[in-house]
C-alpha cells in the first residue's frame, strides 16, 4: 500500500517509480534521499522524483551523521577490503536503510524497497538492515522481481525515456557510479575488462590524474581526539565539513585512486575504480598516530580482527553483534590516539612524515643507539630462552 524507496536520482533508482505504479495499482510511493555529500547529484532530487511518480518525498541531511557515527568508527577501525578498498559504498547503506526504516515508521508505510540489483552486494546490505531493524516490513526489490522487464543500463534508460524519466547519464557515459562524503565508486564499460588501465579521463571525479597534479608537494596536519579526527591544519571542524576539506586537498594532488578486482560477497568477482581522497588522508594520518600510541601485541592483535571487521562492513552486516563486539574492542584501543599527524601530499602519493601525542609511548632514550641506563646484559637470556624451540628443533632433523 505505501512503500518508502531508497531514491538517488540516479537510472537505477529512477526507473523504478513509475514501474511500482505499473505493478502494484494504487500504491502509494514515497521517494527517500539521503544526503551524504553527493556533491551536485542531489540537486532537483525532489522535482525529479515528483516527475517519475512518487507520491511523497523526503530529503534528509546525514552527512554529520555519516562522518561521525559511521565513517569514524570504521576509520578507528582501520577497516580496509581485500587490501584496497575503503569501504565507501559499504559503510553508507546501513545509514540510508536505517534511517528509510524512521521514514516508514513516520509515514505510515509497510514496505521498504530498493533499486540494488539481483547481482550485487548493495541488495544484502539494504535488505540485512531492514530485516535486523524492522524485520515487520515487507522488502520490494523491482530489479529482482520476475516481471521487471529492465534487464540491464542499456534497457533501463530506453525505458526512462519512454517515461519521461530525466536521468543524469547518457549512452555513452555509462559508469554506475556510488558517491558520497567518503567516496566514488565507478563499475561498469572498460572497468569490467579486467585487463584494460580505466578511462581516467573520462571516470575520475573527485581526484585529478597524477600527471596532472601540482609540482608542489603539501603537508596536511590532522588533529585526532580518540582516534576521531576533529581538526585540519589547527582548525577544528564536524566531521563532514572535515572530511570536504580533506577532499579538496587530496583530490588537488590525486591522491586515494585505486582499481580493485574485488571479490562480492554474492560470489562473482567485480572490478571498480575507487576514490577516496579524504579518507586516505585520514588513514595514512591515524596510522602514524596507532604507530606511536598503541602497545604492540594489541596493535598486532587488532590489524588481525581488523580482516574480519572490514568482511562485516562489505557484507553489510554493520548491525550485526559481532561488528558491535569488536567495536568495543577497537574502541578502547583508540582511547589514547589523540595528537596530531602529518601526512604529505604528492602526485598521487599521501605519506605520514610525523606524528605527536600526549600518549605516546614512543621513548627516544629507549630508542636511540645510545646504550646508556641500558642493562646491555638482559638481551642475552632472552635470546637464548626465545630461541630454544627453534635451536631444539633444527638439531633434531640432524640425527
Ligand atoms: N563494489 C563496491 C561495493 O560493493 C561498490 C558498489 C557500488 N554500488 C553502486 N550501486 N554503484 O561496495
Ligand atoms: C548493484 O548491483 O546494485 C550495484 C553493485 C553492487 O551492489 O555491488
Amino acid at each position: 500500500k505505501k512503500i518508502v524507496l531508497a531514491y538517488s536520482g540516479g537510472l537505477d533508482t529512477s526507473v523504478i517509480l513509475p514501474w511500482l505504479k505499473e505493478r502494484y495499482p494504487g500504491v502509494k510511493l514515497v521517494a527517500f534521499a539521503a544526503e551524504l555529500g553527493q556533491g551536485s547529484e542531489l540537486k532537483g532530487v525532489e522535482e525529479k522524483a515528483y516527475k517519475s511518480g512518487a507520491d511523497e518525498v523526503v530529503v534528509m541531511d546525514l552527512r554529520k551523521e555519516f562522518a561521525e557515527q559511521y565513517c569514524w568508527p570504521m576509520l578507528r577501525a582501520h577497516a580496509i577490503y581485500e587490501q584496497d578498498y575503503l569501504l565507501g559504498t559499504s559503510i553508507a547503506r546501513p545509514l540510508i536503510a536505517a534511517k528509510q526504516v524512521e521514514v516508514a515508521r513516520q509515514t505510515g508505510a509497510d514496505a521498504v524497497g530498493h533499486g540494488a540489483t539481483g547481482k550485487g552486494n548493495d541488495q544484502v546490505r539494504f535488505e540485512l538492515t531492514y530485516m535486523a531493524l524492522a524485520p515487520d516490513l515487507k522488502i520490494i526489490a523491482p530489479w529482482k522481481d520476475t516481471s521487471f522487464e529492465l534487464r540491464d543500463r542499456e534497457s533501463a534508460i530506453e525505458y526512462a525515456d519512454k517515461h519521461g524519466i530525466p536521468i543524469p547519464v547518457s549512452k555513452k557515459k555509462i559508469y554506475s557510479q556510488d558517491r558520497n562524503l567518503w567516496h566514488i565508486s565507478h563499475e561498469g564499460a572498460e572497468i569490467e575488462h579486467p585487463d584494460a588501465e580505466p578511462n581516467w579521463e573520462a571516470c575520475l571525479t573527485m581526484t585529478v590524474p597524477p600527471e596532472k597534479a601540482p609540482d608542489q608537494s603539501e603537508i596536511v596536519e590532522v588533529g585526532f581526539e580518540r582516534g576521531n579526527p576533529v581538526s585540519v591544519n589547527g582548525k577544528a571542524m564536524a566531521g563532514h565539513d572535515l572530511l570536504a576539506a580533506l577532499n579538496e586537498i587530496g583530490g588537488k594532488h590525486g591522491v586515494g585512486v585505486t582499481v580493485l578486482a574485488e571479490n562480492r560477497l554474492v560470489g562473482m568477482k567485480s572490478r571498480g575504480v575507487y576514490e577516496t581522497p579524504g579518507g586516505t588522508i585520514l588513514y595514512e594520518a591515524h596510522k602514524a598516530l596507532e604507530q606511536i600510541c598503541v602497545e604492540r601485541d594489541t596493535a598486532h592483535f587488532k590489524q588481525q580482527l581488523v580482516l574480519r571487521y572490514a568482511e562485516l562492513v562489505y557484507y553489510g552486516q554493520w548491525f550485526h553483534p559481532l561488528r558491535e563486539a569488536m567495536q568495543a574492542f577497537i574502541d578502547h584501543t583508540n582511547a589514547t590516539v589523540t595528537g596530531t599527524a602529518k601526512v604529505k601530499l604528492f602526485k598521487g602519493r599521501a605519506m605520514q612524515v610525523g606524528a605527536k601525542s600526549p600518549h605516546t609511548l614512543y621513548d627516544p632514550q629507549l630508542a636511540s643507539f645510545s646504550m646508556e641506563g641500558y642493562d646491555v646484559t638482559a638481551a642475552r637470556g632472552f635470546i637464548d630462552l626465545f630461541g630454544l624451540p627453534m635451536k631444539v628443533a633444527q638439531q633434531a632433523k640432524r640425527w
